[in-house]
């Protein structure tokens, strides 16, 4: 609702009452509306001014009314009333002011914010556009240049930066609303004509065509195919060109365009997801509302390589004090250094001051004796990863959690390790740990609600999106990339190039194709597992054998390429060509082509064309049926929690929701009818079998992905 009043004896207060954040509701319009009439109808009223309850002024429209047909009176003529008032109308920002929340304050004459809070439009975020006049008005305020930043990147900017922008009028650092009536009080009887946006021409921009024209080719290359950023520029180029009103014309079309695409669907399904997953369970029953963590204050980070460099960095950036642990003595010199370096760098973007002094290494175990919690970033090898457990569980106080950063191995062998095992989970970071969001949190059989707590709580911390999943080989994120990598190799021995998988998985929205990853992250990596694994045989095998392993298919084709010296970026040479060891610009390579095309005549196979569709169906699909027994196993608790990290650690367009989204999406009984396809075609994948939770949401009518979890608790029943 808005609560209406009279204070100061002149001034109508309207205060927005919608927790948490006032959005504009159906309820909460009415009492604009109606508060806005009494104001403008009583003579008393001089001038009014319009706040939030809670120091909050307003967190934009009720996203739960997107797609509904929604009933209570529109943003737009709401905001052309205010503006047209003959009374001067403030807005007191506190909190926030964000999408319609802007908007609003967009069609008050005056804007005073507090220093504390943030405004923006973050609508490009959910595959939309500022479409209550907000593409219209804030460029002829602040200018275009500015406008198309703040509108098409969705970012929230500080009091300060508003101010500076001529976005705000004041900033206050006291009682905003205060600040605001009495504000309110000094400007009645001015002139509102020049306090009218929707009146006012863009500033003008020199050579306005280049602008645009640069604006769109940057946002073309970095969007991926997201259609939002684009529509945006467009609204932002009508408001520069175009008279008020048939800017706002043009919005409302490009509105329309983008609420009826699939993208704002899936933009808005992945903002409820990073909800749901927060809210996680174990199968036991345990979850977040009934288990409880403790506080964690001193860390240690076990192996200073790759990982344990990014997660000690993480750790001390958050305000932990961190032990961190490196026994070699070439890796912990130069992993101080680098450590130093990257604080460094952290402190000069977020203008903080680097947090050398709350790290302390160590080249000796003992010194984490009274840590509270481990995070272990040893090699891939579960003999020495249990061995460092014993030595935990030897070295610190009891009640330590102690965490692995492992990337596939199975949790529960290294908690059989430790005096207490229910105080063992997994907590595997991603690659730079200091940047990627995602934090997979593995529970094992035996660990304790408390830990699963723990982990969370400390990755939520530490800013990452933590999602709670079971314990499997390779968990959920890399137990998928499997068949999709597999599928990748194999389409390579059927005729395909590393360039034209990688080019369909780009066009599809992937920051990087299959190979490009490889290249990056080293194809020795996966290599010294094969090895471990008995996969690899010299040569690549021979004969029919060549091609399988433990009776399912198997392409040698990247241990072949390991032979060759060819690990990827890190020698120059891999899947594509670089011009100098480390180098990241990748060139198609005609060696790699030769190889494949030598390959083939070895084994008897025959190159055939192979469609961008085909690619996409054969990997995705491959993936998102590991998905479906990723559910059927119990690994992860819904769909939701898949995307998520998929969305946040694997690259996939967010504006295509994730894997299972995009099976949502595209049609059950579509995709389960090309595994079918598929498995037929090549019997010895297994991975192509569509799985059993997937035919039974075929056979019982598709239901929605938002109805999956009730779906998969009738096939548990029946399992
Ligand atoms: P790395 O090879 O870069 O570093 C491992 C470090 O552990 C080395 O510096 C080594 O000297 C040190 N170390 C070995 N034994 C030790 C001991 N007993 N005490 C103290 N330090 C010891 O390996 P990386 O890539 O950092 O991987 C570490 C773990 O993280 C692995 O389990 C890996 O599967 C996992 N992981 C790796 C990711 C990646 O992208 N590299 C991503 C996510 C997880």
């Amino acid at each position: 609702m808005a609560q209406y009043s009279l204070v100061s004896g002149s001034v109508g207060l309207i205060t927005l009452k919608n927790p948490p954040v006032n959005a504009l509701g159906a309820v909460v319009r009415h009492g604009i509306v109606d508060s806005v009439e009494k104001a403008l109808s009583d003579p008393k009223v001089k001038s009014v001014v319009i706040c939030g309850q809670n120091g909050m002024f307003c967190g934009g429209a009720d996203i739960k009314e997107f797609g509904t047909d929604m009933k209570g009176p529109p943003l737009i003529p709401m905001f052309h009333s205010l503006e047209a008032a003959n009374k001067p109308v403030v807005a007191a920002i506190e909190g926030g002011a964000f999408g319609g929340g802007l908007e609003l304050a967009l069609g008050c004459h005056y804007r005073i914010a507090h220093s504390k809070a943030k405004v923006g439009l973050p609508e490009v975020t959910l595959g939309l556009l500022p479409a209550a006049a907000g593409s219209q008005r804030l460029p002829r305020l602040i200018g275009v240049p500015a406008a198309l930043n703040l509108i098409t990147t969705g970012r929230h900017i500080t009091a300060a930066e508003a101010l500076q922008l001529g976005l705000v009028d004041q900033v206050a650092d006291h009682n905003t609303v205060d600040t605001a009536v009495k504000f309110a009080q000094s400007v009645v009887g001015k002139s509102l004509d020049s306090r009218r946006i929707s009146n006012f021409q863009c500033p003008p921009v020199p050579n306005v065509d280049v602008l645009f024209e640069e604006v769109m080719q940057k946002i073309r290359q970095t969007s991926r195919g997201a259609i939002a950023p684009i529509a945006c520029v467009q609204a932002v180029r009508a408001a520069a060109t175009l008279p008020y009103k048939d800017g706002l014309q043009k919005e409302k079309e490009l509105m329309a365009t983008l609420f009826t695409s699939g993208q704002a669907r899936s933009l808005q399904y992945c903002f409820f997801a990073q909800r749901v997953v927060s809210r996680w369970s174990m199968p036991n029953g345990a979850s977040w509302d009934t288990s409880k963590g403790r506080p964690i204050h001193k860390a240690a980070v076990i192996g200073l390589g790759t990982m344990g460099r990014g997660i000690a960095v993480a750790l001390a950036q958050t305000g932990f004090s961190v032990v961190a642990v490196e026994t070699q003595e070439k890796q912990f010199m130069d992993a101080k250094k680098a450590v130093a370096g990257m604080l460094e760098r952290g402190a000069k973007r977020s203008g903080k001051v680097a947090a050398h002094d709350k790290i302390i290494y160590s080249q000796n175990l003992q010194a984490i004796a009274d840590v509270d919690l481990v995070i272990e970033a040893v090699f891939e090898d579960m003999a020495l990863k249990k061995r460092v457990f014993r030595q935990l569980s030897d070295v610190c106080k009891p009640g330590t959690f102690l965490c692995t950063n492992t990337s596939t191995l199975d949790i529960d062998q290294m908690a059989a390790e430790t005096r207490q095992p229910e105080l063992v989970v997994g907590m595997h970071f991603f690659a730079p740990a200091h940047v990627m969001k995602l934090l997979e949190v593995v529970y094992g059989p035996r660990s304790s609600p408390e830990a699963v707590a723990v982990a969370m709580q400390l990755g939520k911390k530490m800013g990452k999106v933590s999602v709670a999943v079971g314990n499997c080989r390779g968990f959920v994120g890399n137990r998928m990339l499997k068949p999709y990598r597999d599928q990748a190799y194999f389409l390579l021995e059927e005729g395909a190039t590393p360039e034209l998988i990688d080019q369909a998985l780009e066009e599809f929205g992937f920051a990087m194709g299959a190979f490009k990853v490889y290249d990056l992250s080293g194809l020795d990596v996966g290599w010294k597992v094969r090895k471990e694994e008995g996969l690899v045989l010299p040569g690549g095998g021979s004969g029919k054998s060549a091609r399988i392993r433990q009776g399912v298919r198997y392409s040698p084709l990247g241990d072949l390429m390991c032979e060759e010296g060819r690990f990827g970026q890190k020698t120059g040479r891999g899947w594509y060509q670089y011009d100098k060891p480390g180098s990241r610009d990748a060139k198609p390579d005609p060696w790699v082509h030769r190889f494949l095309e030598d390959y083939r005549a070895r084994h008897g196979l025959v190159a055939r064309r192979i469609s961008n569709q085909e690619v996409l169906e054969r990997c995705l699909y491959a993936m998102i049926n590991e998905g479906f027994r990723i559910l059927e196993d119990g690994i992860a608790a819904g769909p939701e929690d898949i995307d998520i990290i998929y969305v946040f650690g694997y690259g996939w367009p967010r504006h295509r929701g994730g894997p299972m989204f995009y099976a949502n999406m595209v049609g059950l009984p579509i995709v389960l009818e090309r595994l079918e396809h598929f498995a037929q075609a090549n019997p010895d994948v297994p991975t192509l079998q569509p799985c059993n939770l997937l035919r039974k949401l075929v056979a019982s009518g598709s239901p929605p992905i938002s109805k999956w979890r009730e779906a998969m608790k009738n096939v548990h029943s029946q399992l």
